[in-house]
């Protein structure tokens, strides 16, 4: 019999990405058509400079503002093709978001118009503030409180303009490159030269305008063949071009995922770091490059453009593949230029003027991140594999030995017969739930991985009912099923766009069967759910994924839906965990696909990294741009997915780890085992200490996740959100500050280092989180050398923070539950502080009831009267409005159910860090005088050693409002 290993390697072996970066698996933009054609446009814009004009153009008699004057639609011409016609519709919505949409009306066929459908959260307010003016050559509306913003459609050519105070700050078509290739019946071959198509482009112009604007060839307009494959592009060219400009915007961030810089370098111009554009096509890419503009697993259109004076930023809603060349002018605006394959125009354009606003106006668009269940946030164990419930039992046993924590353990794709996923390998895992069991004994969860790949046979009940119901992609000829290779070879795939497969779907994860129905009896509620392979990624397909001219339900082509697929496949499977327990509990979906909105379904991860020092390094940075894009619940494999690291590297990699909002060490089949308990000494130790520094900080976290979830805000924040005034912050992207807590990390991800620079960017004071150490920052910006041997992870603590920690070791985070707290008081310069805590009881919804304990903890100087109170008091029950997710909360009871529940839960310790003086005494107030240590420094104000006041057992608890008192 061979063992899944071995069928595993095998199917490696069978894969056509196997092993080797074979770059040429994946086009470039001169292998694509329509990336091509875009290009070639935007070159001949650039030779015609001087003549060049867009041929679109506002009818302005068909300028029709609506009733609620907030809207207005229009017709649109091509001078190129007068006989076809597009229809505009503008509208802004309540908070000042521009919606621009453009299709082309009583054509040939229907674009796909659904992508924003899939990724909104509903249909936005529309502003009835707004009045539009209807000139003769221009519609404009001014708006914002200071009426500062302007939104300007001039007609001929078509442009659409946002300015703030007279200056623009988005320009759509400004430099002629809107094209929407109307849909064409086929009437020459391709690559034909087109007629009248000779002479320089002011006689092509003359002669043959369309030749002049789309170029003399149809160049694959009606197939296009890639290595061995042929898409059949039924439709013809329906590709749609913009150009969207960002005047004086020198810096632009997201777009997610590619592996680069989070200041994404150009990709036109002389100094261009990428000859390609960044591409958007999820992909599974075989040990990505470390740096370069290809696709990666998800795809999220959203760019934000940042200088000194704002942020503002594009949403482009489209689900096809899509190409964005960036470009950068002398006086530092951005140029960008965006080719999608197919959809309509449909553009939303973000105002901001700060990146806080830029962030809630994108969250009113696509959601926030669900808050995640509590457990989610401590550390995951996977690898491929362990291979049996024994070794899973095996591994917990060695974590409690080690007394290391842990709260997951992961199966990957070998506890399926066959890959046949939700069917247990009976030989390897003869007792699935008894497993699961003894994992839940301690509080721990399972995730188990299920893929969108289902085996074609008849021995899988999955596949089968899915074939039944007719629930699975079909190909070209949009009859039968469509059939492809992965890890369970012969498959189909899933068809999340058939409403169908979503009740199927449910159907399968309910822990007791119903009506007979098959599902999934062999699993309890402690067992959440990993969806990995999503883009899809089909090995024996076109660029490792599903071929184009494949069919969904609706008729709809893959090619239309491609990059949002994935999203369906994840949305499905979290509806599908949170219906199978009734109270409801949070469901936990880790994704490797994703498209915008789907940070409402769960996690991602950053997919096969390698095991290197490059990998680590952009993977930070991936991290950050993945939360601009609203993926802020993310990580990277722990180590590395490919690889043995070596142990120093793995040590750093968990100093990476600790500090992702998703903390999972994951390795492939091939690797050698790397579990923390390991590791020779000093790495074990480091190890586990680094480990519980993440547990000891999971109120904090928590807390950090709160607020994403409320305002839409990413948890690891780049210098740019945090500092959006400083201009030298503005590239830096391996640093970055969380949540609001006040932490800014710097990790390590160099070979042999022992000290790091960190860069302060204010006139305040930082401490060293461990040493407290206080250095002093610059109003012009200051690096500082803080230590980094291998043991020292490099965490400051902003002056004039608040850091709730829980620092009993347990061995998995819901044993915390009652544990007490310790308060981490950072003063600032005048000796104050201030902080957050959230709790709930962090796995059901009764949170969205208003059961939970949001308190705010403050700390003043009085230097008069010489006194430091530090005091706790009740946020809920002042903002109760903001307190959770959906803003749901109209009263608060500070007397909840939950908050009864911890009513006990104590302060055990309040440490004071930048105290310079030892205090005469210390009490809460009304109460007796406490114990306390002083260990002797400096004051906030100054750089040094600081002084550190520890107060034992205050006698406080964590729900109360109380105040302790020091008397300086
Ligand atoms: C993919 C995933 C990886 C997983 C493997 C087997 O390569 O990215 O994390 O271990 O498939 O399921």
């Amino acid at each position: 019999m061979w063992s899944p290993s071995f069928v595993a390697a095998l199917l490696l072996l069978l894969t056509p990405a196997a092993h080797t970066l074979k770059t040429g698996d994946w086009k470039t933009c001169s292998q694509s058509g329509f990336c091509r054609r875009g290009r070639a446009l935007s070159a001949r814009a650039q030779d015609a400079a001087d003549v060049w004009k867009s041929p679109y153009s506002v009818i302005p008699s068909s300028v029709a503002v609506a009733s609620n004057l907030a809207s207005f639609t229009a017709a649109v011409k091509s001078s190129i093709y007068p006989e076809i016609n597009f229809e505009l519709d503008v509208r802004v919505h309540k908070d000042g978001v521009v919606r621009v949409r453009m299709d082309e009306v009583g054509g040939l066929r229907k674009r796909y118009d659904e992508a924003a459908s899939w990724a909104l959260v509903q249909e936005p307010e529309i502003s009835r503030a707004i009045q539009w003016s209807v000139g003769k050559q221009e519609i404009k509306a001014k708006y914002g409180e200071k009426k500062d913003v302007e939104v300007t459609v001039e007609y001929n050519p078509l442009k659409v303009t946002l300015s703030r105070n007279g200056k623009e700050e988005v320009v759509l078509n400004g430099r002629g490159l809107l094209h929407m290739e109307h849909f064409r019946t086929k009437a020459s071959g391709d690559d034909k030269p087109v007629e009248g198509s000779e002479g320089d482009a002011q006689a092509v112009m003359q002669t043959n305008p369309a030749a002049w604007f789309e170029g003399d060839t149809e160049d694959a307009w009606w197939e296009e063949t890639f290595s061995s494959w042929t898409d059949s592009k039924p439709k013809g060219p329906e590709s749609l071009s913009i150009d969207i400009n960002f005047p004086r915007h020198g810096h632009v961030y997201g777009i997610p995922q590619h592996a680069t810089s989070l200041s994404l370098p150009t990709t036109t111009g002389p100094s261009a770091t990428f000859t390609d554009p960044y591409r958007l096509y999820n992909a599974d890419v075989f040990e990505y490059l470390a740096s370069s503009s290809m696709s990666l697993y998800g795809s999220i259109p959203l760019m934000h453009a940042h200088s000194a004076e704002s942020t503002v930023a594009v949403f482009n809603a489209v689900g096809s593949e899509t190409w964005i060349d960036i470009g950068r002018s002398n006086d530092r605006s951005t140029e960008t230029h965006w080719v999608s394959e197919s959809g309509i125009l449909d553009v939303f354009i973000l105002p901001g003027p700060t990146p806080e606003e830029v962030f809630a106006q994108y969250a009113r668009l696509t959601g926030t991140p669900a808050l995640p269940a509590h457990w989610s946030l401590a550390y995951h164990q996977c690898r491929w594999n362990y291979v049996s419930s024994d070794d899973v039992r095996g591994v917990q046993k060695r974590f409690d030995e080690e007394d290391i924590p842990v709260d997951v353990f992961w199966l990957d794709i070998e506890y399926a017969e066959e890959h046949k996923y939700f069917i247990w390998d009976k030989k390897t895992f003869p007792d699935p739930v008894e497993m699961t069991n003894d994992v839940d004994a301690l509080e721990r969860k399972m995730v188990v991985i299920i893929d969108p790949h289902l085996k074609r046979t008849s021995s899988y009940p999955v596949y089968q009912k899915a074939s039944e119901l007719a629930v699975l992609v079909k190909p070209k000829s949009g009859e039968g099923e469509y059939e492809g290779w992965c890890w369970s070879g012969s498959s189909s795939w899933i068809d999340g766009f058939n409403p169908a497969s979503w009740e199927f779907w449910k159907g399968l994860f309910k822990t007791k069967s119903i009506d007979g129905q098959w599902s999934w009896t062999e699993s309890t509620d402690a067992v959440h759910i990993w969806n990995d392979m999503n883009e899809p990624s089909v090995f024996n397909g076109p660029e490792i994924t599903m071929p184009k001219d494949n069919v969904h339900y609706g008729g709809w082509e893959h090619r239309d839906v491609h990059n949002i697929n994935g999203m369906l496949f994840t949305n499905m499977t979290y509806q599908a965990v949170a219906a199978r327990s009734d109270p409801p509990k949070r469901p936990f979906v880790l994704t490797r696909s994703f498209y915008a909105g789907s940070q409402r379904f769960g996690a991602m991860w950053t997919g096969d990294n390698l095991g290197t020092w490059e990998h680590m390094t952009v993977n930070l940075k991936m991290a950050l741009a993945n939360g601009i894009g609203g993926m802020t619940f993310g990580g990277s494999d722990v180590g590395g997915f490919f690889g043995n690291p070596e142990p120093e590297m793995l040590v750093r990699w968990y100093a990476i780890g600790i500090f992702s909002p998703f903390f999972r060490a994951h390795a492939h089949i091939d690797t050698k085992r790397r579990e923390p308990y390991l590791l020779d000494e000093p790495y074990k130790s480091i190890l586990r200490d680094t480990i519980r520094l993440r547990y000891a900080m999971l109120p904090m976290w928590y807390t950090a996740f709160r607020e994403a979830t409320v305002t839409g805000i990413p948890i690891l924040r780049p210098q740019y959100v945090v500092f959006p005034k400083d201009e030298a912050g503005f590239a830096i992207d391996d640093q970055f500050y969380v949540g609001a807590s006040g932490l800014l990390v710097k990790p390590v991800t160099e070979k042999g280092a022992t000290e790091a620079s960190i860069y302060l960017a204010e006139d305040q004071v930082y401490y060293d989180y461990f040493a407290h150490y206080a250095h002093q920052g610059s109003v012009k910006g200051k690096y500082v050398t803080v230590p980094a041997a291998l043991h020292q992870i490099p965490l400051l603590v902003r002056g004039g923070s608040i850091i709730p920690t829980r620092e009993r070791h347990r061995r998995s985070s819901p044993l915390m539950k009652y544990d007490p707290f310790t308060l981490r008081v950072a003063l600032d310069k005048v000796g104050s502080a201030r902080g957050e805590l959230y709790l709930d009881d962090g796995e059901t919804y009764s949170h969205q009831d208003g059961e939970i304990v949001w308190r705010e903890f403050t700390a003043e100087t009085e230097k008069k009267s010489k006194v430091l109170r530090v005091s706790s008091k009740d946020l809920a029950l002042e903002k109760p409005q903001e307190a959770v997710e959906g803003n749901a909360l109209a009263h608060f009871d500070p007397a909840n159910a939950y908050a009864k529940k911890i009513a006990h839960v104590r302060v055990e310790k309040i440490v004071l860090v930048g105290l310079g003086k030892q205090p005469k005494a210390v009490r809460v107030e009304g109460g007796k005088e406490l114990d306390w240590d002083y260990a002797p420094g400096v004051s906030s104000g100054k750089e040094g050693q600081a002084g550190v006041l520890v107060v034992k057992d205050p006698a406080v608890t964590v729900v109360s409002d109380w105040t302790l008192v020091v008397e300086l």
